[in-house]
C-alpha cells in the first residue's frame, strides 16, 4: 500500500510556499495542527525598488529555500524521514518565483517516495480558517483580499469552492501598496496604511467608494487609487496630519466596500459564518469594522486567521495539501488532460506552475 492509499498517514505535511516575496515553509499535523512556519521576508531586497522584482525574487528564493526548510523541520522536531507528505503552492504568482518551490519539493519528495499535491495559493490562503482553534462550519463564505486577489467564494467543503465574484481591475492590497506608493510612505504599503489610519480621521477626506452593481459580487480598486492620486496633486500641503487622513479616508473607503460585499455575499448564500482571508485581511479596522457589521447584520460569526496566517505562508498551503493528499488529489497540472482528481498518485514530477487561474475546471484552479 502507498502512503497515499491511507489517509490515517498523512499526519505530517512540509508545506511549501514561494509564490511571491516570502520564502516559506511549514510542516503540520493531522488536518489542524501547525509544528513550524517559517517564513523569510524578502522586503528589504525588494524595498529599494518600490516593489517586487520578480528576477530578483527567484534568487532569493534559490538562496533561502533549503535553510527555510531545514528550519521548518528542525522547528516542528520532524526528520526529514518522517515527513508524510509535501504540499507546494504552484500558482497563481510569479512563475520563476514559484518554479524554485516547486522543483525543490518534486525533488524532496521524489527522494523519498512522497506524494506530491500542487496547491493553488488561494484556496490555501482560505484553508488558513481551517487552521484555527474555532473552525468555520461549512458552508460559509470566504473573503480574499490579498496583494493580487479580492474574491468571493462559496465554501461548501474542505475543498469546495464556488467563485461568486472578484476585481475587475486592481485587488484591495495591490491598492493600498499603490496609494502608499502615492503618499511617499514606501514598500509594502499596507501596514504603514494601517498604522498612519490609526492618528488620522477617517470621515475628513470622502473618497469614492465603488460599489458596482449593488447586488454583485465585483470588486473596483482602481477609481479610489485614481482619486487619491488626484486629491494629492490637487492638495498641495502635505503636513504629516494630512497624510494620516488621506490614509484614514482611502482605507476606510477600501473597508466599506469589503465589509458590505462580504456581508451581502454571506447573506446571499444563507451563510452564518463569513471568514475573512489574505494578506489584507491583518489590518485592524478591517476586522473590527467586519465583525461590527457582521453582529448587526445577524451573521453568527466572522472568521479571521491570527495576522500571521493572513498574510503569505506556508502552514496554509500544508493544511490545504493535507485535504488534497487524503482524497488522493494527484499532482498533474490544471489543465492536463491527464490530470483526474481520485486517480492513483503518480510522483507528479509533471507538476507545472501556473500565474493565473481561471474560474472553471479543478486542481489548482478556481471553480
Ligand atoms: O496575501 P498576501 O501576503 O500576498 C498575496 O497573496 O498577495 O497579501 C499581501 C498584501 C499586500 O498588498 C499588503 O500591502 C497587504 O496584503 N497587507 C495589508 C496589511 N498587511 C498586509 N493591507 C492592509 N492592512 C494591513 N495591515
Ligand atoms: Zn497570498
Amino acid at each position: 500500500m502507498t502512503r497515499i492509499e491511507n489517509s490515517k498517514q498523512h499526519n505530517l505535511i512540509l508545506g511549501i510556499e514561494t509564490s511571491c516575496d516570502e520564502t516559506a515553509a511549514a510542516v503540520t499535523s493531522g488536518g489542524h495542527t501547525i509544528l513550524s512556519n517559517v517564513v523569510w521576508s524578502q522586503v528589504a531586497t525588494h524595498h529599494p525598488y518600490g516593489g517586487v522584482v520578480p528576477e530578483l525574487a527567484s534568487r532569493k528564493h534559490m538562496e533561502k529555500i533549503v535553510p527555510v526548510v531545514e528550519k521548518a523541520l528542525a522547528v516542528a522536531g520532524a526528520d526529514s524521514n518522517g515527513i508524510d507528505g509535501v504540499a507546494v503552492t504552484c500558482g497563481p504568482g510569479l512563475v520563476g518565483a514559484l518554479l524554485v518551490g516547486l522543483s525543490f519539493a518534486k525533488a524532496f519528495a521524489y527522494a523519498r517516495g512522497l506524494p506530491l499535491t500542487g496547491v493553488n495559493h488561494l484556496h490555501g490562503h482560505i484553508a488558513a480558517v481551517y487552521l484555527q482553534p474555532d473552525p468555520p462550519p461549512f458552508p460559509f463564505v470566504a473573503l480574499l483580499a490579498s496583494g493580487g486577489h479580492t474574491n468571493l467564494y462559496y465554501v461548501a467543503g474542505p475543498m469546495d469552492f464556488e467563485h461568486m465574484g472578484q476585481t475587475r481591475d486592481d485587488a484591495a492590497g495591490e491598492a493600498f501598496d499603490k496609494v502608499a506608493k502615492i503618499l511617499g510612505l514606501g514598500y509594502p504599503g499596507g501596514v504603514v496604511i494601517d498604522q498612519l489610519s490609526e492618528q488620522g480621521d477617517p470621515e475628513r477626506i470622502r473618497f469614492p467608494r465603488a460599489f458596482l452593481d449593488r447586488t454583485g459580487f465585483d470588486f473596483s480598486f482602481s477609481g479610489i487609487k485614481t482619486a487619491v492620486a488626484r486629491y494629492v496633486q490637487r492638495e498641495k500641503e502635505a503636513s504629516p496630519k494630512r497624510i494620516q487622513d488621506i490614509a484614514a479616508g482611502f482605507q476606510e473607503a477600501v473597508i466599506d466596500v469589503l465589509v458590505q460585499k462580504g456581508i451581502s455575499a454571506a447573506k446571499a448564500k444563507g451563510c452564518q459564518h463569513l471568514a475573512l482571508v489574505g494578506g489584507v485581511a491583518s489590518n485592524r479596522r478591517l476586522r473590527e469594522r467586519i465583525k461590527e457589521a457582521a453582529q448587526e447584520a445577524g451573521l453568527r460569526r466572522v472568521h479571521i486567521p491570527i495576522p500571521e496566517l493572513c498574510t503569505d505562508n506556508a502552514a496554509m498551503i500544508a493544511i490545504m495539501g493535507y485535504h488534497q493528499l487524503s482524497k488522493g488529489e494527484n499532482s498533474s497540472p490544471p489543465s492536463s488532460p491527464k490530470s483526474r482528481p481520485g486517480g492513483r498518485w503518480r510522483a507528479g514530477l509533471d507538476l507545472d506552475a501556473y500565474s493565473k487561474t481561471t474560474h472553471s475546471g479543478r486542481l489548482g484552479v478556481v471553480k
